[in-house]
């Protein structure tokens, strides 16, 4: 389905075609089934599915959402009903849209990721996969492979062997150096890395006097993290080859825009979907808008422009 407007807004990330630059992010959309009566999927650039992992999970104890005044504290813990139900039944449903799925998957171990990678390795309506080495809300993994080097590529290096898949790796903001991460990333073989997942927080409920979230801490998404996101995108796309995924807090278009801008391929849409269920396919349409007012024809035109015109080489073409 092509938005209003003349230019292209195709993009290939990590040979993932997508037809538009927006995503929308794991965890924040399920495996689509609730959006389907929203809105036609076709409509955004591709679907990342909730974290998967090999065996279900249930989950942390509620309360697993607390808002706070500029975005969302969740502490789900990677609720999901394990990759062979996901192959079964989630996965023959959303290929029937055409457009590229990608799952993201989480482990405990290094060999969990590889054999998840290796279970969706030619399912059909599988484009790619997103390794969430960043989640703040799972005791065992997640995070703790995503805030040291090693650990990272060391899983990274895993889910390569056992796949021939476009291997996207979701890195944690909450390190010190992101560009140390993101390089032992592509070192290990990552073709593309997805940037960021949330930010470790804390809220109190002071009529109870104890922590609101279940879990005690919670990731931070929304608004309040787009400056940290942007920040970290600008970071790593001055220091690797590869492509990236930016997300982070984007509620419009123009955000977007700042995240391609800064050196971002593609966007995924997180939160803001929980705010409003149309918001990805609104900012597709608020994307081709801007380039269509901006007289740009390809949304790729976009990508690095910041950089480029820092550097003295950006002016429009
Ligand atoms: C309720 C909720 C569940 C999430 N679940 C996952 C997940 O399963 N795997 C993952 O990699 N990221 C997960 N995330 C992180 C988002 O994909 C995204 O990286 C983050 O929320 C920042 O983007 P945003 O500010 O646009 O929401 C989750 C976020 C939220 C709010």
């Amino acid at each position: 389905m092509t938005p209003r407007g003349g230019a292209d807004l195709e993009v290939n990330l990590a040979g993932i075609r997508l037809a538009n630059p927006v995503l929308v992010a794991s965890g924040t959309f399920g495996y689509g089934r609730e959006m389907v009566r929203w809105f036609d999927l076709r409509r955004v650039g591709g679907i990342i599915t909730k974290g998967t992992t090999l065996a279900p999970r249930a989950g942390n104890p509620p309360p697993r959402i607390a808002e706070t005044p500029a975005g969302l504290l969740n502490s789900i813990g990677l609720e999901n009903p394990g990759v062979d139900a996901v192959v079964r039944e989630e996965i023959p449903f959303l290929r029937e849209f055409g457009i590229p799925v990608i799952v993201n998957i989480a482990g405990e171990t290094v060999e969990e990721y590889a054999a998840l990678a290796a279970k969706l390795d030619r399912v059909e309506g599988v484009a790619g996969l997103e390794v969430n080495v960043s989640c703040p809300n799972v005791r065992a993994g997640g995070m703790a492979f995503g805030t040291d080097p090693l650990a990272t590529a060391a899983v990274v290096r895993a889910v390569r062997n056992a796949t021939s898949l476009p291997v996207m790796v979701k890195l944690t903001p909450n390190v010190t150096d992101i560009v140390a991460i993101a390089r032992a990333a592509q070192e290990a073989g990552a073709d593309a890395i997805s940037l960021i997942n949330t930010l470790k927080g804390l809220a109190i409920d002071v009529r109870g006097h104890r922590p609101l979230l279940g879990a005690v801490t919670g990731g931070l998404s929304g608004p309040a993290i787009k400056p940290v996101a942007l920040r970290m995108v600008w970071e790593v796309a001055g220091a690797i080859d590869v492509p990236i995924l930016g997300c982070g807090g984007i509620m419009t278009g123009l955000d977007a825009v700042e995240f391609l801008m800064a050196g971002a391929s593609a966007v995924a849409v997180g939160s803001a979907t929980l705010v409003d269920p149309l918001a990805a396919p609104r900012i597709v349409e608020e994307i081709a808008a801007y380039l269509e007012e901006e007289g740009f024809a390809r949304v790729g035109d976009l990508v690095g422009l910041a950089r480029r015109t820092l550097a003295g080489g950006g002016e429009n073409s």
